[in-house]
């Protein structure tokens, strides 16, 4: 178990961060059902896309580094995929498990599924009622609600779906089984989810089409694509950068080479609303996706309220969000969130209880939470109960105190931005461990 050990302070400086998270998940995962080998440079080298890493080659696929930061995936076609010899462990990473159930759904062979014990406690009803729907075999503990899951590969039927979450992760997983359909699946997701796998996969050719929040799939004429990407900085480990060089006096950040996808930027455009001094350059695209640098300098901030659609396009930076608006000035409000009580942790509790022991004004509520600030934040023992985004979080705060902040549990950290003690530290912030 490691302590992480945080002194408060400005950060200073330019830097990149990792690759995107979901981009390499699934770049690897559809990589491996393209005719021919796909090519991601920089892709994310951290615990969850490993499980996605690991998965592919147990379903027969290899996956080569033959330079660093070059990963090759030999993908076996829409129906070269094996059955595996043994179950498949997605560890932590729910992106692994639900968009593999999607992928699996539909091939000619069994496999079973299951993770770490956090996964474990995680709801997978949302992933396996639309496969039942589409005719999908699946069976596991309390009637599929939980893992582990027995995917019995089936011909699948398409379906007309209403989501009834906005969720990147079913969206996902219901356009890999639709295209082992033999009509049109028809989706409509209730918010802008995150959408690289539409992305991504019309990019390899696959027939998708999207009016609004309506999509459609179908099984593809020929066969995919393999990709030639280079996967860009992910938003969401650069928001910790952004949020501390928002709120501490001193700080001056730019972060290169940074993923600006409409559907992750929501916690910018949420700073901006606040009144941060944000600009953005370098524009461009990678990997079929828009990127940019941004810089951040401090300035006072006046508190928000993010509700509604808008909740999805920032869900993994609402932690984060917490903590830049104990520094905010007035009462923020987040509603309509409770998702996050399905995250790694019930990210709406531990967040609250957190915080408090670092003095800040934060009430939880049903769906969410409210914070009231500015408030002096004070250097405390906190706990990240073994979720990356929670840590960070509070080692931003920690930046934000006075006095030392310790956070215990930090080697989930590598899950999503291996090396972020690193950049921290290169950026001027002082730590021990
Ligand atoms: C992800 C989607 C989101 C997000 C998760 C990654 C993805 O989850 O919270 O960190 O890569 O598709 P949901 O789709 O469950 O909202």
């Amino acid at each position: 178990m490691r302590t992480l050990i945080v002194s408060p302070g400005p950060l200073c400086g330019r830097t990149p961060v990792p690759a995107d998270k979901s981009m390499t998940h699934r770049a690897l995962l559809f990589g491996a059902i393209a005719e021919g080998v796909s090519r991601l440079r920089n892709p994310l080298n951290g615990g969850d896309c490993l499980a996605s890493w690991a998965a592919v080659q147990m379903l027969g696929v290899e996956v080569e580094e033959p330079v660093s930061g070059v990963w090759l995936v030999h993908g076996r076609g829409l129906d070269g995929l094996q059955e595996p010899s043994a179950v498949i462990d997605c560890n932590n990473s729910g992106t692994t498990v639900r968009l593999l159930a999607g992928l699996l759904a539909g091939q000619s062979f069994h496999t079973v599924l299951t993770g770490s014990e956090q996964l474990r406690k995680r709801p997978m009803g949302r992933v396996v009622t639309p496969l039942r729907q589409m005719g999908a075999d699946i069976a596991g503990r309390e009637e599929g609600r939980l893992l582990p899951l027995s995917v019995r590969g089936s011909q699948l039927n398409s379906i007309d779906y209403e989501m009834p979450v906005a969720s990147a992760q079913v969206k996902s997983c219901l356009l890999l089984a639709g295209l082992y359909t033999d009509g049109l699946t028809v989706l409509h997701e209730p918010g802008p989810a995150r959408d690289h796998s539409e992305r991504m996969l019309k990019a390899m050719g696959a027939p998708i089409t999207q009016l609004g929040s309506t999509m459609t799939v179908e099984r593809p004429q020929g066969p995919l694509h393999p990709l030639d990407i280079t996967i860009p900085g992910d938003f969401s480990s650069a928001a910790f950068l952004l949020a501390a060089a928002a709120c501490i006096p001193g700080s001056q950040v730019t972060v290169q080479r940074l993923g600006v996808n409409p559907t992750r930027r929501g916690f910018l455009d949420v700073l901006i609303r606040m009144g941060a001094d944000v600009t953005m350059d370098q524009w461009d695209e990678s990997g079929g996706e828009p990127i940019g640098d941004l810089h951040m300098q401090p300035t006072t901030l006046q508190a928000t309220t993010v509700a509604g659609n808008e909740v999805v396009t920032l869900i993994d930076e609402l932690p984060l969000l917490a903590v830049v608006a104990t520094q905010a000035q007035g009462v923020t409000e987040v509603r309509d969130a409770a998702e996050l009580r399905l995250k790694e942790t019930d990210r709406i509790a531990t967040t609250v209880a957190e915080l408090r022991k670092l003095g800040a004004h934060i009430e939880e509520r049903d769906d969410g939470f409210e914070v009231e600030g500015p408030t002096v934040l004070q250097g405390a023992h906190v706990d990240s109960h073994g979720d990356h985004r929670l840590a960070m979080a509070l080692a931003i705060a920690g930046l934000m105190a006075e006095g030392a902040t310790a956070i215990s549990h930090t080697d989930c950290i590598a899950d999503s931005f291996p090396g972020f003690e690193r950049t921290l530290a290169k950026l001027g912030a002082r730590l021990d461990e």
